[in-house]
């Protein structure tokens, strides 16, 4: 009895550093540092653009889609079903004994998520790409703005078939079906979702937070990207590998704009690699 108690417990407090890393998100972001971002050329105009709608909550058209995004997350936060919940399936490391409740704490919040679906309405991607899909909920929040846009697919990368069969799931609820799913682990799977599918208009990079992998895939999708790709880089605060990525990449010349929001990092990407223009914010979200 006490046990299950002990498991019950553990379970509710396990997204917890998590959320808490993210807690000075976006929602205090600071006007100052916005307008710095505005005057800094046309391309960091157009993310001030975004980060100030983000701050106004004036969201329109989205905010339908957000309601019922959200609606499908708390159906997952409340399930206590096995991720692994078809006999004979290998559950693989990550996934052993874990309830969907479990993992489903480790999808974006609202706020970072709307972030997330706000660039895809503002830079029009006609190909969008993310590694890491867990349970949907990011992919929907990037699915459904490319449907607002009224074009685009989705490409999202994933090592958990089991994560990958209930994201499917979420999906089909919502009647999003501009995604293609990629199941395998990133090393074996992202260059063959590169040669079909470029060029890169925007990345989201949550999964395999370490430093050398997190550069890897950078020099992976960047030749693959369109002039001004916006990449987001998830969690670059985890660990101290994941601060030194960061730092390298704010020095990267194939980024133009590279922006600090604490917990991720919003990234421009260019082909002309002139000091003219370029823009590395401070942390903005403090
Ligand atoms: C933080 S979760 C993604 C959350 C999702 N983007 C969201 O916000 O809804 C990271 C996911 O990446 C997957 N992952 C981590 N490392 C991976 C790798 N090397 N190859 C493939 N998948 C990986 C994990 O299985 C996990 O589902």
């Amino acid at each position: 009895m006490a046990h299950w108690w002990l498991r019950k417990l553990y379970r509710s407090i396990e997204g917890i550093p998590r959320r808490l890393m993210r807690w000075g998100h976006a929602r205090f972001l600071n006007p100052g540092r916005i307008d710095q971002l505005e005057a800094a050329g046309p391309t960091g105009a157009r993310m001030a653009g975004v980060l100030r709608q983000l701050r106004s909550g004036d969201l329109g058209p989205s905010t339908a889609w957000i309601d019922r995004i959200e609606a499908e997350r708390q159906r997952l936060f409340r399930s206590d079903a096995l991720v692994v919940d078809e006999p004979d399936a290998e559950p693989g490391p990550f996934d052993a004994g874990k309830t969907i409740r479990d993992i489903s704490t480790a999808s974006r919040e609202p706020r970072p998520a709307t972030l997330l679906h706000l660039l895809i309405r503002e830079f029009q991607p006609a190909v969008a790409l993310e590694l890491g899909t867990n349970l949907g909920i990011s992919s929907a929040y990037l699915a459904s703005a490319l449907r607002l846009n009224g074009q685009g697919t989705l490409f999202t990368l994933e090592g958990s078939p089991h994560r990958v069969r209930h994201a499917q799931a979420v999906h089909q609820r919502l009647e999003l079906d501009n995604i293609t799913y990629v199941t395998g682990l990133f090393v074996d799977t992202l260059g063959g979702v590169l040669d079909d599918a470029r060029p890169i208009g925007f990345a989201f990079v949550d999964g395999h937070h370490q430093k050398e992998p997190t550069l890897n895939y950078f020099d992976a999708i960047w030749p693959h990207t369109r002039e001004k790709a916006v990449i987001v880089f998830d969690d670059i605060r985890w660990s101290e590998g994941m601060k030194e990525a960061w730092r390298t990449l704010q020095e990267d010349r194939r980024i133009r704009v590279a922006v600090d929001l604490r917990d991720m990092g919003l990234c421009i990407t260019t082909r002309d690699p002139s000091p003219e223009g370029r823009y590395v914010s401070s942390a903005i979200a403090a």
